[in-house]
């Protein structure tokens, strides 16, 4: 009998295999072309994200962190403003704030959905902490209720930064993310619904004053060539990646779809099981695919056996790592549903290249596990 080989988190390199003459015909010309730096994949790029947006303006960056952190610059964040955000996200979040050079505000998840807590926010905004900005994290593939948090931005008076980062075409009412907040930024790290084949991110915003300053921002701060009016970064977004990041983007929506089919395999295996599953809004894109248990530890050895690797993500709350002692203030919000999160939460494998044993494998495992 054959070895079974691994059924991994997530499968970049799947993603090749199955696009490989696109892609290396898309680096090849790559290659070929006179300008290697904002050349014309970047700019291709550029305006086909914001095609497929639906409008807006998408600006090509180094990566998801600088992504947030030129958002929030861009959408007048200042040194020592208030900036909150879930302690349950990718500590990069976190990092963007404290690299803007404002003090992160830490807020709970909701238990049912693991986002970003509202009534947490709520806390802080009738406290005397007076938030300039929020970021919300569109956590695992789904969508933060942008409705309620625009509304509270225009009563209170604070920037909202949408970290989109897991969140490629997800939805709220209808509606891709990225179009509620003053900004979005988005990763794409290789593992994420649309990854590139090294470090690359995207911002993104409706306002044409946010993207000028964004564009500034993202090059030494020149408005004019040679010329800074103010001190920016070198966050450019690479040509080979923009090239890769092109093939990718016509095979987003089909992947999402092919994501959620997945999903709905998994829901429907572990329909009578005692695990949590989060609600699921209908414009989730399944960047991750979760589960709590108590047992989580003996679950993902146990699926490890059966050459199933699952992902911890995240084993620690931002305010519990020690780089961020300093920010926390638990006198406000509580955090314990983000630390009930971190030590319950699994995240089961979930790409678009798993095949249908591939998930029955891993379907079969959890349903074992708690027989
Ligand atoms: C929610 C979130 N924000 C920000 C980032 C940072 O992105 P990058 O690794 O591209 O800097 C990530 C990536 O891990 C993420 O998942």
């Amino acid at each position: 009998m054959s070895e079974l080989s691994l059924v991994l988190p997530a499968n970049p390199a799947a993603s090749y295999q199955a696009h490989r003459e696109e892609f290396d015909a898309a680096l090849q010309a790559a290659l070929g072309g006179t300008n290697y730096i904002l050349g014309e994949n970047v700019s291709a790029f550029e305006r086909e994200y914001a095609a497929w947006m639906g409008g807006g303006q998408a600006i090509g960056v180094a990566n998801g962190t600088d992504a947030v952190e030129l958002c929030l610059r861009a959408c007048g964040v200042q040194p020592g403003d208030l900036v909150a955000l879930p302690t349950h996200t990718a500590v990069a979040t976190a990092t963007a704030v404290v690299r803007a050079g404002a003090k992160p505000v830490f807020l709970d998840i909701n238990p049912e959905t693991f986002l970003l807590d509202l009534a947490s926010l709520g806390k802080v905004l009738v406290s005397e902490k007076k938030l300039a900005a929020v970021v919300a994290v569109h956590l695992y593939g789904q969508a933060v209720d942008m409705t309620t948090l625009m509304a509270w931005a225009g009563t209170y008076g604070f920037q909202v930064v949408e970290d989109c980062s897991q969140a490629h075409g997800a939805l709220w009412e209808g509606r891709k993310v990225g179009w509620f907040g003053h900004a979005a930024a988005y990763s794409c790290y290789p593992t994420k619904n649309l990854g590139a084949i090294g470090d690359a991110g995207i911002a993104f915003t409706a306002s044409p004053d946010i993207a000028e300053r964004i564009l500034s921002l993202r090059q030494y701060g020149w408005r004019e060539r040679y010329i800074s009016s103010e001190v920016g970064m070198n966050s450019r977004l690479d040509e080979l990646q923009a090239a890769i990041l092109r093939v990718k983007l016509r095979y987003l929506d089909a992947d999402n779809a092919r994501r959620r089919a997945i999903a709905s395999q998994y829901d429907a295996a572990f329909s009578s099981l005692e695990i949590l599953r989060p609600s699921v809004h209908e414009g989730h894109v399944f960047h991750q695919y979760t589960i709590a248990t108590e047992r989580r530890d003996d679950l993902k050895d146990s699926l490890a056996e059966r050459k199933v690797v699952a992902g911890i993500l995240y084993p620690q709350p931002i305010h519990r790592q020690s780089a961020y002692y300093e920010y926390v203030d638990e006198s406000t919000v509580d955090l314990s549903s983000a630390e009930e999160a971190c030590r319950t939460l699994l995240c089961l494998p979930m790409h678009p290249h798993l095949s249908d044993e591939d998930v029955a494998r891993v379907s079969d495992g959890v349903v074992s596990f708690f027989a």
